[in-house]
């Protein structure tokens, strides 16, 4: 498991304040380390394959056992391997959320979170001072290379933890032919909402290198036939109309309330009359526990920095669908994927 405290360490570190307990933020970041180590080494995939002794992954890795012993003994205490009769295994944990990559890619994901700690996180002081970015999040994303690809990787993890649900909760009507996924990426959500509607056909719109992803997998899903990739700029594209539903899938967290109203607007004016809209994204506020809230904080934050986006909270995202003219909202807790919530509602 991540760092936790028992009960007597969070008396000392929390209820007594007796204890420092940022050293436990210091630790998390060595932790992180710590795991990105061991996935740059594929140290996980060799634990699969075979459990073993410090000597034996040393001589299947080609390190060092002085330093893999160090390393492994780093892993046991923070939950990711588990010690017995002398053989490392992958805890549950690892072998579930770090090499089942489909659902939630954590392995993708630290490679990603890596590279917006070396080259995007150092500016963080300079644009709080003055409210600038001396980078473009997109561009940034386009032109490194292997990156584009990696974060839809990583979004598509989300989007199967979450798909299926999402698209029972959506609820589409037998008779609904027409989808638009706006700023769909890697298409994961398009390919569950085709799959479970089998006359669905659907138009993903995004930057030309998000949608290389998708185009891989609808090729995989045998679903290229009913999906247009539309490579454009979502606020220069005509977005059509009499849509039977509209995706806006973790897409607001790039902007503020007053163009988040301009969106809204484009996809009322798109939808068919009883066409739904859909939004998936973190919510500020009503949370599950502190972890979930300290979460979509702190993802708030990076949201700002990086494209002076942020998180909204259930109120304003209801009364911003409400003053669009959306009617009949549904609000769900998303309990797969903590913090992010699910809104529907009617043109
Ligand atoms: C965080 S990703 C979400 C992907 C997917 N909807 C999901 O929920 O997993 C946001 C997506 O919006 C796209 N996007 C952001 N601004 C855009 C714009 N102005 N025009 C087209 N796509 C845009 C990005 O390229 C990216 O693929």
């Amino acid at each position: 498991m991540p760092i936790r405290p028992n009960f007597l360490e969070r008396t000392a570190f929390f209820t007594l304040n007796a204890a420092p307990a940022p050293m436990l933020d210091l630790a998390g970041g060595l932790a992180l380390q710590v795991i990105n180590t061991a996935v740059r080494l594929d140290l996980f995939t060799a634990l699969k394959e075979r459990p073993s002794t410090p000597t034996e992954l040393a001589q299947s890795l080609n390190c060092q056992a002085r330093g893999l012993d160090k390393l492994l003994a780093a892993l046991a205490a923070i939950g990711y391997v588990v010690e017995r009769d002398g053989r490392y295994h992958n805890s549950a944990m690892t072998n579930k959320w770090f090499l089942q990559g489909e659902m939630l890619d954590m392995k993708t994901a630290l490679l990603v979170f890596d590279t917006f700690f070396r080259e995007l996180w150092p500016h963080a002081p300079e644009i709080i001072q003055s409210g600038e970015r001396p980078f473009n999040f997109y561009d940034f994303t386009a032109s490194t290379p292997g990156l584009s690809h990696a974060h839809q990787t990583m979004m598509q993890g989300n989007a199967n933890l979450v798909g299926a649900d999402i698209v029972k909760k959506v609820a589409l009507p037998a008779s609904a032919s027409r989808l638009l996924d706006v700023g769909g990426g890697h298409g994961q959500f398009t390919i569950h909402f085709c799959q479970a509607h089998p006359q669905l056909t659907a138009t993903i719109m995004d930057s030309e290198a998000a949608l290389e992803t998708a185009q891989q997998n609808l090729e995989a899903a045998q679903l290229a036939d009913r999906v247009d990739l539309y490579a454009t700029d979502l606020w220069q594209a005509a977005w059509g109309t009499e849509w039977d539903g509209i995706l806006l899938f973790n897409l607001l967290h790039h902007y503020d309330l007053e163009t988040n109203h301009k969106l809204l607007q484009k996809a009322h004016t798109a939808l068919k009359p009883g066409g739904k809209v859909a939004i998936f994204d973190q919510v500020a506020g009503k949370q599950f526990g502190s972890a979930t809230n300290a979460m979509v904080q702190l993802v708030g934050l990076m949201y700002y920095l990086f494209a002076d986006g942020r998180i909204f909270t259930r109120d304003e995202l209801t009364d911003l669908l409400s003053q669009t003219g959306f009617q009949n909202m549904q609000f769900y807790l998303m309990r797969q994927a903590p913090g992010s919530n699910l809104l529907v509602a009617e043109k």
